[in-house]
């Protein structure tokens, strides 16, 4: 049954590690390695309890399932953790969102204010239950209900609540609580009903990805067993209601606590070479990175306790852009790119090796740093801006549809030369605001760019407006000698110039950053983050697995 596959391991292992690499190789006729020393060291002590029949049994229940479907495209969210010295108001934070196109997030809280400042914003909001208040609704169905009409009723439709996380990591941190878990699901989804939003509101709990156990090879993977009485009923619940199961997915823990079994550049979604790719050698698939290993052990544990088709909604990922002096790779450039490419390889709608094709939606961790923060460096910087929304680095993501943050590669600008002829200069600002179709409202008096009121500082605007209207191409920056072009941002105060990233990180239209966008693949046409519309799953693995198999 067992597939001996030459299998190249990616990395190395120390000493003690390897040890129970032999003997697992001997006890189940394979090689096998696993993402994090703990949960590796954990394997040797327990072998695991199962058979090499059992595991046959196992390999063989997968072949009858795996229908996750996903009835929408995958979205990117980001967290709003409020632990800030110098918190920006709701009001600041929904321009933020506005300004960047985030039409997902996910709160810890269900913040009165906040969820005003969302109200008719078309942002998707997940509430949350926070831990401290979980107890109270798991133990009183009155308490949930109180909790549902104020937190919830009071605030739909005019803000778009599409999902209640009941607390956060229940299972790990508030051991206590998870005998009322469900309950507390329970009782809130039961108050949606009586209020008629269970259809359009979700209800899950976001998962610690510790408590998924053997996590790679992936299909070996199951939850904590500790937790079955926990596990059972919470799927029983998410599958009878239609939701999903939400999971946190930290590529960066697993890198740092692997003790460099794990690759920076598995963990960064960089390309691997074929050699180094990691292969579950049950299943013959290949995984290029951790998050997609991570997700589908999760589909696996699911499926280990035959919960073959709730999907995954990750509720948090992303990567530290500083750290302590024992914490080098939490870096800006590593952030950056674990940010880029996880936002590609969601839109993408690339799935995962188990289920290609189903969306992934992911809530990165997340919208601010949180200097508040306790403990190493690295936890005050998972933010993608600082308290005043100025983003902490410039993500990648030309040509993937959709752009957050100021990417400013390649960016310019096209102002008023200096010392320029003012006669020439106002006949250039004439024809740009006229034949030259710029729009110069934005200079009339009383708007953001009419200060200062100088035909330079005008004849700037409307030159840098025209110059990105032509998508920046060659000879539009010219206007008879009077301009030129810059790489520094014109932009002051208010007045944000047309293509600029803004001086608080607003984000560029990718129109004005790729102007043959027309190009670029299949689904870069949307500016946002969500693009609607029907997707089925793919379920190309099934298939494989069976024509290997059988
Ligand atoms: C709470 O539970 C009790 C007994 O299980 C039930 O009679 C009551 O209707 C429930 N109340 C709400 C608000 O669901
Ligand atoms: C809320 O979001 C859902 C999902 O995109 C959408 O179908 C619904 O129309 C939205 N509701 C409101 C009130 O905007
Ligand atoms: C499984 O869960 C139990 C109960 O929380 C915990 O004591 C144990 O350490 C967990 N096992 C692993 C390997 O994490
Ligand atoms: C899963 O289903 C199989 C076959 O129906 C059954 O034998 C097995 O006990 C089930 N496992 C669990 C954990 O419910
Ligand atoms: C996007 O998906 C296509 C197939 O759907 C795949 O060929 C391509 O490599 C993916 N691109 C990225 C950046 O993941
Ligand atoms: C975004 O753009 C502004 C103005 O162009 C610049 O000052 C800022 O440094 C940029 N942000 C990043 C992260 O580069
Ligand atoms: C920036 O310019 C270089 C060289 O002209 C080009 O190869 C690259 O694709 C450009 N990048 C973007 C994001 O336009
Ligand atoms: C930028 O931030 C400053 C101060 O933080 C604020 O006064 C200004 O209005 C902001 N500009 C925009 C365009 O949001
Ligand atoms: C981005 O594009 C949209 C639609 O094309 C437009 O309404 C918006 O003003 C543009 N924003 C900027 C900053 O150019
Ligand atoms: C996009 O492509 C279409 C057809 O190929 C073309 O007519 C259109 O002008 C292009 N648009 C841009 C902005 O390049």
């Amino acid at each position: 049954m067992f597939f001996s596959l030459s299998f190249v391991a990616p990395f190395i292992l120390s000493n003690s590690d390897f040890f129970c690499v032999i003997r697992v190789a001997i006890e189940f006729g394979h090689f096998v390695y696993l993402r994090q020393k703990r949960k590796w060291l954990l394997f040797c002590e327990m072998g695991r309890g199962v058979t090499g029949s059992e595991t046959s049994a196992e390999n063989l229940r997968e072949l009858n399932v795996s229908v996750v479907t996903a009835d929408e495209d995958a979205f990117i969210g980001v967290n709003i953790g409020k632990d800030l010295s110098d918190m920006p108001s709701p009001t600041q934070v929904a321009a933020l969102l506005k300004a960047q196109q985030i039409r997902h997030i996910r709160l810890y809280d269900a913040d009165h204010a906040m969820l005003t400042a969302l109200a008719n914003t078309g942002i998707h909001v997940t509430v949350s239950v926070p831990n401290n208040e979980l107890l109270g609704v798991g133990q009183s169905n009155a308490t949930a209900a109180n909790w549902v009409a104020r937190n919830v009723v009071a605030n739909v439709p005019a803000t778009n609540i599409t999902a209640i996380a009941v607390g956060s990591e229940v299972l790990t941190t508030l051991p206590n609580a998870a005998p009322i878990l469900v309950n507390a699901l329970k009782f809130i989804h039961s108050a949606l009903v009586a209020s008629n939003l269970d259809n359009q509101i979700k209800v899950s709990t976001p998962h610690s990805s510790s408590i998924i156990l053997d996590s790679f090879p992936p299909s070996q993977a199951f939850f904590n067993r500790s937790w079955d009485p926990v596990m059972v009923p919470l799927l029983k619940f998410l599958q009878s209601t239609g939701s999903y199961f939400m999971l946190n997915v930290y590529p960066y823990y697993d890198y740092m606590q692997s003790n460099g079994v794990i690759q920076l550049d598995y963990a960064l979604f960089r390309p691997l070479p074929p050699t180094k790719e990691a292969v579950d050698a049950n299943t013959l698939l290949h995984y290029t990175n951790v998050f997609d290993a991570v997700v589908d052990a999760a589909y696996f544990a699911m499926a280990y306790l035959n919960f073959t088709n709730i999907p995954i909604v990750v509720t948090e990922s992303g990567w530290p852009s500083k750290g302590d002096d024992n914490e080098p790779d939490a870096a800006i450039d590593n952030a950056n790119a674990f940010n880029s490419n996880l936002i590609r390889h969601v839109l993408n709608n690339t799935g995962t090796p188990k289920h290609p094709g189903t969306s992934v939606s992911t809530y990165i961790y997340e919208l601010y740093n949180e200097d508040m923060k306790d403990g190493p460096l690295s936890e005050k910087n998972w933010g993608l801006f600082d308290a005043n929304g100025v983003p902490v680095y410039v993500l990648h993501l030309t040509g993937s549809g959709m752009v957050l943050v100021n990417d400013t590669t390649n960016l310019t600008f096209c102002t008023a030369r200096n010392g320029a002829d003012l006669k020439m200069l106002q006949a250039a600002l004439d024809w740009a605001c006229g034949p030259g179709k710029v729009d110069c409202s934005p200079l009339l008096q009383g708007r953001p760019c009419y200060e200062p009121d100088t035909v330079a500082a005008h004849a700037s605007y409307a030159f840098d407006a025209y110059y990105h209207k032509m998508g920046m191409a060659s000879g539009t920056c010219y206007f008879n000698g009077v301009a030129a072009v810059t790489t520094t941002n014109p932009s002051h105060g208010s007045c944000i110039f047309p293509g600029s990233g803004g001086r608080n990180g607003t984000f560029i239209n990718s129109t004005s950053l790729a102007p043959s966008s027309n190009s670029t693949a299949s689904s870069s046409t949307s500016l946002s983050f969500y693009s609607g519309g029907a997707r089925s799953a793919l379920l190309i693995g099934f298939v494989l697995w069976r024509a290997v198999f059988l």
